[in-house]
């Protein structure tokens, strides 16, 4: 992990936890980031609540000005009119939501969202000053046919073509088969890949924003793993889906300069 750019430990909460529940979690986290002399100049945490939750946690996080930043987990690619079920950016951004997840793997699938659709959100964040996550990966059969690099390196070529050269976003690399499989890639395996996913911002946007995007890894990242990515020179975060549904282990997470030597 280059020092120059600040690390992002995003919990993504995907279908889980009420509003209710959101609040009670966000105050369990607070307590135990704070407990454990959490810094956040340091790291950066992040959580993605359902959309129903979005009023709970921005409300708590404003009384009481705790060190997380708040992030919707998809936006629609319109900003208003008829398109029942959706949610537009700028609704995200009233709620002081700073980022906004695109391209999971899950709506690829579950909602069939191809590289031009993306595009299209990922232009509608940038367009609501949301900084847009931009999750890419390969699924086990894309790695055994294509290696693992090759449709990451697309998916994210489809998105740099479509916005402006100068836009801030962060790129998560997730690999499918890594998700909740309780599987993660290896530091070596993340690293290949997340390098060419760099190498691509470089082709597209060029060395400043290839050396200022962050590049996070997702999939099945755990507490007793998390060093071995943050070690590597273009892993710097990670995006983690159930481990951040438990606050101990969000948090022995988020302190990985504690178990890690960045040296
Ligand atoms: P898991 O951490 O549960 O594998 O999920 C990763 C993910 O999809 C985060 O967006």
């Amino acid at each position: 992990m280059a020092t120059t750019r600040r690390p992002l430990i995003a919990g993504n909460w995907k279908m889980n936890l009420d509003h209710l529940q959101s609040i009670a979690f966000v105050q369990k986290l607070a307590w135990a980031l704070k407990d454990k002399k959490f810094h956040e100049q340091e790291v950066e945490v992040t959580v993605f609540p359902p959309f129903t939750d979005l009023r709970s946690v921005q409300t708590l996080i404003n009384a009481d000005n705790l060190p997380v930043g708040l992030g919707a987990q998809d936006l629609s690619p319109h900003d208003e009119g008829a398109h029942t079920g959706d949610i537009p950016g700028v609704f995200l951004k009233a709620l002081d939501c700073s980022y906004v997840v695109v391209g999971h793997s899950e709506r690829r699938a579950d909602h069939h969202e191809d590289d031009s659709h993306v595009a299209a959100k990922v232009v509608a964040a940038l367009r609501h000053g949301l900084i847009p996550i931009v999750c890419v990966g390969e699924t086990s059969e894309d790695l055994e046919r294509y290696g693992a690099s090759k449709i990451p390196v697309d998916q994210l070529a489809a998105v740099l073509a479509e916005i402006p050269q100068g836009s801030e976003f962060v790129v998560a690399y997730e690999p499918v088969w890594a998700i909740g499989s309780g599987q993660a890639a290896t530091p070596d395996q993340a690293e290949d890949v997340c390098k060419a996913l760099r190498e691509t911002i470089r082709e597209h946007h060029g060395d400043e924003a290839a050396d200022s995007t962050r590049v996070l890894y997702g999939g099945s990242v755990k507490s007793t793993n998390i060093a071995g990515f943050m070690k590597r020179d273009n892993i710097d975060g990670a995006l983690v889906g159930g481990a951040s549904l438990d606050v101990d282990e969000f948090v022995a997470i988020a302190r990985f300069p504690h178990h890690v030597s960045l040296d």
